[in-house]
């Protein structure tokens, strides 16, 4: 399973790189406004933080399918290789999905709530959907069940479209998502952090150090096989 990060803040980039297994960045409007400066300029420095080879999906503002196409056209010039457009699923999304991808473009296909939506965008041509987990789980509608149907639905008909969970606001959904075979989740830089904390992990490190020092002090591995 695949792991993006879910922020437009290059510090938050930087670091995410620096440590985990990142497969690319998503953002959207919400997230681009937060950081409050040149679109165009974060779009660069994001792909120069992260490399030409992990994926970006960026959100159109557009709402009418020609004007979606241009945003495209524009954002790949900037973004370059491993771009992906994220358009809202709505009719004139659907109509932009099959533009963009006659025109060659990486379409995900967001703001996806139900199975269903989900099963026309895979049929516009999307490479991702991106099913909002959180979002669902605010409404009691229970997001990892709708993502365990699209999981079913597209093995069902041998779909190619893959999923690109998103909205997350803990470890519990970002598992239980993985557990229903999910291609890939993206989620906050602090998620991130949480997923790999465990307090038990720190009192194991602590006895190895405590046990280490009492036979060889403060000598390192590396110090005893000079
Ligand atoms: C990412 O693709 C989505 O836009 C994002 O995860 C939504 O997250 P939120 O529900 O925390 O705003």
């Amino acid at each position: 399973m695949l792991y993006l990060i879910d922020t437009a803040n290059l510090e938050a980039i930087k670091k995410c790189c620096e440590y985990y297994p990142v497969a690319g960045v998503t953002t959207n409007p919400t997230i681009v406004s937060k950081e409050n400066t040149d679109f165009k300029k974060l779009l660069y420095s994001i792909r120069e933080i992260i490399g030409a080879d992990k994926m970006l999906h960026v959100q159109t503002t557009a709402m009418e399918a020609g004007e979606i196409l241009n945003e495209a056209i524009a954002l790949k010039n900037v973004v370059g290789d491993n771009f992906y457009l994220k358009i809202p699923i709505t009719k004139e999304g659907i109509k932009a999905t099959a533009m963009c991808k006659d025109k060659g473009f990486g379409v995900t296909m967001t703001a996806i709530f139900t199975q269903q939506q989900a099963l026309i965008a895979a049929n516009a041509g999307a490479d991702f959907v991106a099913p909002y987990i959180n979002r669902l789980d605010n409404i009691v509608s229970d997001g990892v069940h709708v993502v365990e149907e699209i999981v079913n639905m597209f093995n069902m008909y041998d779909i190619k479209t893959k999923i690109l969970a998103a909205s997350f606001k803990n470890v519990e959904q970002v598992h239980k998502v993985a557990m229903t075979g999910a291609g890939a989740v993206t989620v906050n830089p602090d998620i991130f952090d949480m997923l790999i904390y465990h307090p038990l992990t720190y009192y194991a490190i602590d006895d190895f150090c405590k046990d280490w020092e009492t036979v060889y002090g403060d000598k390192l591995v590396a110090d005893l096989l000079k």
